[in-house]
């Protein structure tokens, strides 16, 4: 394992609320991850940005009557509220629109201008002349000239994942009338220059999620275009080139870079050589699968046309799109559900919990049920680990007064039970190091399940020959828990660490000492309490109602 790592999630436009679809592939797997680099002795920094530039911020800015500046430092902060609240701990979350940024960008662009990836042409773009505006991107809606999906954008087909050279049948996304074409002058990324290194670099890289590279090896091969990467708007990092006055870069030029110029700003203040750290860190950006374009192409082409100055990434994990009861997430539609309310009704942990279970590493989509949801709270979560953990310290506190008795010799259940915490962290690892985030959080699940059996075969409660080591084993289980969920749900390993009447913090202990038993003979618990509360079947039949329409 590399000793340094830097952590990055897609960076979330600063104009609207934080959902589950957001977390679900992107943010929490990231957080995952970090926590348990770092509990690894990894060097690891998770490190974020709000996306504050580009045409729907501004637009959305001016109908609220606010600044754009104003407007993005709102959701900046309230992002972080969100995120902090659901357990995302960023070592550091910045904005694209950070002066160490728009000075990145800058300076990025210069050298790669400098050597020749850069050219002028003038173009025609669309210009609605009823709103009397430029119509980039989001701004016009059509039919996808690859695939035909109707209804795309003309900046990303949601349908195939690629950037339509230009749309068919264009209509303005405001208004709806079909946009005239204007002349203006636009900058260009040479993305054709880099087709070899590319494909290179995406063989080479064995990091790289295998089933992702295939369909992007296949777009280089059908031809990469150029980038259009300026647009004539008030809100973004300026052009730093005489006669490019009032341009500004494209929003997916600049907010990549922030992953860099974040981090280096972090590693910076923290007295570290941001720059010797990064080339010398494991990469990772999590994303969600409708990104795969920017990531595996213009961002690494961007990096290579700098002459690898940054390292290009080592792992991009690449997850599916979270669907709610079966439907595409839509706001619009009331079809969503906000991270902020969800809190409100269940901790954080429940989510977690339940997220990473459904999540493989792949694309596939997943989906959030209500019902799902509560059977495997309800029956996994609570019935199984809940239950252990409640059953082992429980009944320690009521028979033993809190102290951990002496030990007899074990027989042979007790030694298989013996066997599996010490397998447990390599048996986890193994899956967590090749992002099966949800085969790792199984794997918990059934040494817990064993434990359960374990207890009830050992009947403790019957005062028979062998409750001891029962006992022993089981708390000492019961620590090991603590440590592997750690990463998962972290407000719950902590509790269980305060109960087990262990000093600091479960998130300082090293993943490896989850198979050391160290809770010897005479060490005392702390008090127990239940740690989840079942879900009421009737609180969610409430919350299904909230979804939709209102009536
Ligand atoms: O798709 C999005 O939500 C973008 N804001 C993601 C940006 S990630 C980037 F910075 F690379
Ligand atoms: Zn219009």
């Amino acid at each position: 394992m590399n000793k340094r790592a830097i952590i990055t999630s897609a960076l979330p436009y600063a104009n609207g609320e934080i959902h589950l679809g957001h977390v679900a592939s992107t943010y929490l797997p990231a957080d995952v991850t970090t926590r348990f680099l770092k509990q690894n002795g990894v060097e690891a920094y998770y490190v974020c940005a709000s996306d504050d530039f580009g045409t729907p911020i501004l637009i959305q800015s001016e109908k609220e009557g606010k600044t754009p500046a104003d407007y993005v430092a709102h959701w900046n902060k309230r992002d972080y509220d969100d995120f902090t609240a659901f357990g995302i701990n960023f070592d550091y979350f910045y904005k694209t629109s950070s002066s160490e940024n728009i000075e990145f960008v800058q300076d990025v662009f210069k050298k790669l201008n400098d050597a020749g990836h850069i050219y002028q042409k003038e173009i025609i773009q669309f210009y609605c002349n009823n709103d009397k505006k430029f119509l980039p991107d989001r701004y016009v809606k059509g039919i996808c000239p690859h695939c035909k999906a109707e209804d795309q954008y003309s900046d990303l087909c949601e349908s195939c994942g690629r950037v339509p050279e230009e749309i068919t049948d264009p209509k303005c996304s405001l208004c709806g009338q079909t946009p005239t074409k204007e002349k203006t002058n636009h900058y260009f990324f040479k993305l054709k220059n880099f087709g070899d290194s590319l494909s290179e670099w995406l063989e080479e890289t064995t990091t790289l999620q295998k089933d992702v590279k295939k369909y992007v090896q296949n777009w280089i091969k059908s031809g990469l275009i150029d980038w259009d990467i300026t647009r004539d708007i008030p809100w973004g990092v300026p052009v730093p080139l005489d006669g490019a006055d009032g341009k500004v870069f494209y929003g997916w030029f600049d907010n990549h870079l922030a992953y860099i110029s974040t981090a280096l700003k972090f590693l910076n203040d923290k007295g570290i050589d941001g720059k010797e750290f990064w080339n010398s860190a494991d990469i990772y950006h999590f994303i969600g699968k409708d990104i795969v374009y920017h990531h595996y192409l213009f961002l690494p082409a961007m990096r290579l046309g700098i002459n690898k100055e940054f390292k290009l990434p080592t792992y991009i994990p690449t997850r599916g799109h979270l669907t709610l009861q079966g439907k595409k997430i839509s706001k619009s539609r009331n079809w969503y559900i906000g991270l902020k309310q969800f809190l409100q009704y269940y901790p954080a942990d429940y989510l977690r919990f339940y997220l990473v279970s459904i999540n493989p590493y792949s694309q596939d989509d997943l989906n959030f049920d209500w019902d799902d949801f509560t059977t495997r709270i309800n029956s996994e979560l609570i019935g199984n680990l809940g239950n252990f953990v409640n059953r082992a310290l429980g009944f320690t506190k009521k028979s033993f007064d809190g102290k951990i008795p002496e030990t007899e010799p074990f027989d042979e259940k007790d030694s298989e039970a013996e066997q599996k915490i010490k397998s447990l962290a390599t048996d986890v690892s193994t899956l967590m190091e090749q992002n099966h985030l949800d085969r790792a959080l199984k794997k918990i699940m059934e040494v817990s399940s064993f434990f359960n059996q374990y207890f009830q075969h050992k009947e403790p409660w019957k005062n028979g020959p062998g409750t001891t080591n029962c006992v022993y084993l089981s708390v000492n289980a019961v620590r090991s828990f603590a440590i592997a969920i750690f990463p998962f749900m972290p407000e719950s390993a902590q509790k269980i660490w305060v109960q087990l009447g262990l000093d600091g913090n479960v998130a300082d202990v090293l993943w490896s000492s989850q198979s050391e038993l160290s809770i010897s003979s005479g060490h005392t618990l702390g008090d127990a309490s239940p740690l989840f509360a079942r879900i009421e079947k009737s609180d969610i039949e409430k919350y299904k109602k909230e979804l939709g329409p209102s009536e």
